[in-house]
């Protein structure tokens, strides 16, 4: 390809936004702000201009130009309308519809076990393997690892329905020990006392106790929980998502066995956020990234699995510290900026995944 062709398609390429303001020379930064979006727009602009002369890096950005912009009609009515009935089904869903997403997840887990064996926990003798779900519902993921370890039991979380979680479909059973609530509130898990923190929290009693034993292990953590829009988390936004992330790495690292896989959704493989916990898995684990075309085809998410992952090395105790920070950040941060994105050096309580 010639020099001139390069620089014609880099220059469609896209910014991440509009460059915030320039960083305040005196360096006045707030101490709990020491992460602001400021310093991330320019990384995730540096991954992009590292990947500007990269040839599938432009043929996906051609692609999913045409994915958003044409098939799917954000340039006609259509588009909008189909973007709000998928928005009211997701928030809203019949019963015919949870099936249908359960279907989905079992057929996304399938898809992923096969591509990467991700669900296959190791016969170990004298010890039943054990699962950590996260975030369970509607349940095609665990369905699918119960399904592939013979006798073995599973700890999930669930966000309540009333809170704006998915029924789970999965069909009750003594292997699995469901729990209801919030991840992001589980405070005396994540190691903090609220009634003890610097910046007290205006509503202390929505945070929970202990859910784990500080010794319980898993073969297995699924970490794959996203923001429901319905959910009246504690933060708004981006906030919100990073202390949903924060929480299931930091807990499901921290009671995952020597040695076990975790399976982590993911988005945008040139974002910083999800190159950071890329990079910081691969310095204790297998890592490989996977995007199933059961579902997410449209959508910039896929599948981190790590295997034989070393829980207990340095490296590891050190990225569940400052998963429990971020977490800590994004929960305590003073910012005013509640929507996310746009806040500037202002917005403290951001943070690095
Ligand atoms: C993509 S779905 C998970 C699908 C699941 N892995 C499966 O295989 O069926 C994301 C899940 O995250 C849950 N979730 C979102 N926020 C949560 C929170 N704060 N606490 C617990 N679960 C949460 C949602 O309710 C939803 O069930």
């Amino acid at each position: 390809m010639s020099a001139q062709t390069t620089e014609t398609k880099a220059s469609t390429l896209p910014e991440v936004g509009t460059p915030p303001e320039p960083r305040d020379p005196e360096g006045s930064t707030p101490k709990d702000n020491e992460d602001p979006l400021h310093d991330r727009w320019y990384a995730n602009q540096a991954i992009i201009d590292r990947l500007k002369g990269c040839a599938e890096f432009q043929e996906l950005h051609i692609l999913r130009k045409k994915a958003s912009h044409i098939e799917l009609g954000w340039e006609r009515p259509e588009g909008d309308i189909h973007f709000q009935n998928t928005r009211q089904i997701a928030d809203e869903p019949s019963l015919q519809t949870s099936k249908f997403f359960y279907k989905i997840m079992k057929d996304v887990g399938r898809d992923l076990h096969k591509a990467t064996n991700a669900f296959a926990i190791p016969p170990c003798p004298g010890q039943q393997p054990r699962i950590l779900d996260m975030c369970m519902a509607p349940g095609g993921f665990l369905a699918t690892a119960l399904m592939r370890n013979r006798g073995a039991t599973a700890k999930a979380f669930s966000l309540p329905i009333c809170d704006g979680g998915h029924e789970v479909l999965l069909p009750p059973g003594a292997a699995v020990d469901a729990k209801f609530l919030d991840i992001t509130l589980l405070a005396a898990d994540m190691g903090f006392d609220v009634h003890q923190h610097p910046h007290p929290h205006p509503d202390p009693h929505r945070f929970l106790g202990r859910h784990f034993q500080p010794d319980e292990l898993f073969d297995l953590a699924l970490c794959d929980g996203q923001v429901r829009r319905r959910h009246r988390g504690l933060r708004r936004g981006e906030r919100e998502a990073k202390r949903l992330a924060a929480a299931q790495l930091a807990l499901g690292l921290a009671h995952l066995r020597p040695g076990g896989t975790a399976v982590v959704l993911l988005h945008k493989l040139e974002s910083w956020d999800a190159a950071s916990v890329l990079w910081r898995f691969r310095r204790f684990a297998a890592v490989a990234a996977h995007k199933p075309t059961a579902a997410h085809t449209k959508r910039s998410s896929f599948y981190m699995v790590a295997t034989n992952v070393r829980s207990r090395d340095p490296e590891a105790l050190e990225a569940i510290e400052h998963w429990k920070r971020m977490w800590e950040l994004a929960t305590f941060g003073k910012g005013e900026e509640e929507g996310g994105g746009g806040g500037g050096a202002g917005a403290g309580g951001e943070g690095w995944l």
